[in-house]
């Protein structure tokens, strides 16, 4: 049996459109993570709202997810997530951006445990909602997620996920899969690996070496490859069908964004991020000319053409 797959939030790329079109055509994601929603000026931003609104996100299972530094700002975050009728949400304590690690936020965090026992502490308020914390090894050194493991252990949080990177490291290098073991060793609750999954053999080859997992999470690799969870939970080839599947995807993010974007402008740069890791293996020079493309007329032009090459071919 293979594991549960989860659908990492990536800010930017797993909005709402993109989540309902990405569920509607393929299989083998248990739950997609929402990005992260954050207090602006004391408020909920109101672009995060309506990202994770339950009109916006029917018929998908979604986890959405907050960042915060200090117990109130997560009470307040919590409570406007609960007020959309959420009973399950995730903390970030792995976000690596400077101006937000700078201020103690996601793994800004990790190396205060004091703090990190702070911000949790209201989690015992809420008896009727499921927390769950996403994090990194640490922001320095591997051996800060392990101090934290105390912590997070004693109170409410049922399940961690662990990017094997450092914060400080951003995306760059390998996953350290020897520290992720000392972690996965240490850690009593559920555990989910996440980080650089991109083929099923890499995902079977975690679930061998760590068989207590709970869950493997997917970012990238299935922006790039949006087939994989499904490749990896029912086994055999996607097959030629998948392009067709991929095309679908595409056509119902654009007319998804079409609706909700103002200008040429905005639809075509949006629709560049979702081309950014898309089908890395595709002729250079076709999907460049998707991403040059200046015109709606021109943006669809090229993306018939690329679909239709990769159709021919199989
Ligand atoms: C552009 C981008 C945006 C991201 N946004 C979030 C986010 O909102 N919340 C979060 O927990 N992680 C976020 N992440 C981290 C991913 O969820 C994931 O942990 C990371 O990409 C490693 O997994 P992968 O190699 O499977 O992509 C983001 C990563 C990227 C590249």
């Amino acid at each position: 049996m293979s594991l549960p797959v989860y659908f990492a939030p990536l800010q930017g790329y797993t909005d709402a459109v993109y989540r309902a079109a990405h569920a509607s055509l393929f299989g083998g994601v248990e739950a997609y993570y929402m990005p992260f929603v954050r207090l602006e000026k004391e408020e909920l931003r109101r672009k995060d709202l309506r990202d994770i609104e339950p009109e916006a996100n029917r018929g998908v299972a979604v986890v959405p997810q907050l960042i915060a530094s200090l117990p109130d700002e997560l009470c307040r975050l919590v409570d406007g997530i609960a007020a959309c009728g959420y009973r399950r949400i995730d903390i970030n304590l792995g976000c690596p951006f400077p101006l937000l690690a700078r201020r103690h936020k996601g793994s800004g965090i990790l190396p205060y445990p004091d703090e990190v026992e702070r911000l949790l502490c209201p989690l015992e308020r809420y008896g009727d909602i499921d927390f769950s914390v996403k994090m990194r090894l640490g922001w320095e050194c591997p051996d800060e997620s392990l101090r934290l493991l105390p912590i997070l252990e004693g109170g409410p949080v049922r399940q961690i996920t662990l990017h094997a990177r450092l914060g400080r490291q951003q995306y760059k290098g390998n996953p350290d899969i020897d520290s992720f073991a000392r972690f996965y060793e240490a850690c009593h609750l559920p555990l989910v690996y996440n980080g650089d999954l991109v083929a099923v053999e890499e995902m079977v080859a975690i679930e061998a070496r760590f068989p207590r997992l709970a869950g493997l999470m997917v970012g990238r690799g299935l922006l790039a490859r949006p087939w994989l969870a499904e490749a990896y939970a029912y086994g055999g080839d996607p097959g030629p069908l998948r392009y067709e599947r991929v095309a679908r995807l595409h056509e119902q993010v654009f007319t998804g964004y079409a609706r909700v974007l103002q200008g040429a402008h905005q639809l075509l740069a949006r629709m560049a991020a979702f081309w950014e890791y898309l089908l890395p293996d595709v002729d250079k020079r076709m999907k460049k000319r998707v991403l040059k493309a200046r015109s709606p007329e021109a943006y669809t032009e090229a993306v018939r053409a690329l679909f239709f090459s990769l159709q021919e071919k199989g």
